[in-house]
């Protein structure tokens, strides 16, 4: 099947072609009531920020609440963060997700962390609150007084999503795991230590940057000492194999792996955090090796969960919004 799209009317729509046939599909806005005087909002920023699936997601998750609320994308290069966060902050927004590059920037930037934006040192979450008559802080939107000062609270829902995405959808207990980590970037270092957090028993990291992953396995050794960690394969049987490295993402790209040095038959899982393509070359290689896979749909899906749910103080409806990710990602 394949898809073009544009407006009509003003309208979403999608054209589809499937076995020889073309139909327009329209695409559901998800509210039942259009945007007023009264609706509140929550958004992404990032840089580039075109490519996000929050939006998608966060919306069928309002919807399915009952929320007059809406989910923005917005561009924001780096030397705008600081202004555009005051922006939010005065025009009462819910909240924001942070996404690449500001998570680390952001740490300088809110007025509160919470304890798993100090832990995991990055802010992909923020709620903005307000002082209610008692002087308590609560979410913004539950509170009418415009004379309260309002602050912004950073969170990190990315790491317990690692470790939600390893347990749901993959039936991985990170506790007495052996894993080995690939990739030392931002992603691979919150993925190690989060495994490390959890209680693996033994981690190895690989990465094309040496010096980075020893970066990492030093601040292990550091924090968590139970964990054994060390640089490069392992030998013998481990339980998962996480890919955090961007390769998989584009067409032609190299295995994140050495296939002559991790033999997959003797992995029992293995994890993408790449979700477009649905399956990374090293997926498909992993599920002929008989491994478990899973791909990076689940963890966006969790933290996007966490967030919502820490702006609402409700439960998230997530198989809503795990099948509107999945529209928006794979067009089924
Ligand atoms: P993120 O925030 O998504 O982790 P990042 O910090 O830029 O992004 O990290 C990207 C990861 O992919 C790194 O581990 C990077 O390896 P280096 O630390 O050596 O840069 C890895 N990576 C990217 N392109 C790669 C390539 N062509 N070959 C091997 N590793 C690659």
């Amino acid at each position: 099947m394949s898809t073009a799209g544009g407006l009509l009317q003003g309208n979403e729509f999608r054209l589809c072609r499937a076995a020889g046939s073309a139909y327009i599909a329209a695409v559901q806005d998800p509210f039942p009531k259009p945007i007023d005087a009264g609706t509140r909002y929550c958004a992404v920023f990032g840089h580039p920020v075109g490519h996000s699936a929050s939006p998608a997601m966060q919306n069928a998750g309002m919807a399915a609440l009952g929320l007059n609320w809406r989910y923005l994308a917005f561009d924001v290069v780096p030397t705008h963060l600081r202004s555009a966060l005051d922006g939010a902050r005065v025009m009462r927004f819910v909240g924001l997700n942070l996404t690449v590059p500001h998570k680390l920037m952001a740490m300088d930037l809110v007025d509160v962390l919470d304890e798993s934006a100090q832990s995991w040192g990055a802010v992909n979450t923020i709620r903005f609150e307000a002082q209610d008559a008692t002087g308590r802080w609560v979410p913004v939107w539950q509170t009418d007084d415009e004379g309260s000062p309002i602050r912004a609270h950073g969170f990190n829902t990315d790491a317990d999503a690692i470790g939600r995405a390893l347990r749901k959808d993959l039936g991985i207990e990170c506790s007495g795991a052996r894993a080995v980590v690939l990739g030392a970037g931002g992603a691979g270092r919150v993925a190690a230590l989060k495994l490390a957090a959890d209680g693996a028993r033994e981690l190895f990291l690989v990465n094309r940057t040496q010096e980075k992953a020893e970066a990492v396995a030093a601040e292990i050794r550091r924090r968590y000492n139970s964990c054994r960690v060390g640089l490069g394969y392992p030998v013998g049987t481990v339980d998962v194999v996480l890919n955090a490295t961007s390769l998989g993402l584009r067409r032609g790209d190299a295995l994140p792996v050495d296939l002559g040095r991790l033999d997959l038959r003797r992995v029992g899982a293995v994890f993408d955090m790449i979700y477009r393509p649905a399956e990374t070359p090293l997926l498909a290689a992993a599920r002929a090796a008989g491994c478990r896979t899973a791909n990076g749909l689940g963890m966006l899906l969790y933290q996007g969960a966490r967030a919502l749910e820490l702006w609402t103080g409700r439960p998230a409806p997530e198989s809503v919004m795990r099948q509107a990710l999945t529209e928006h990602v794979h067009g089924s």
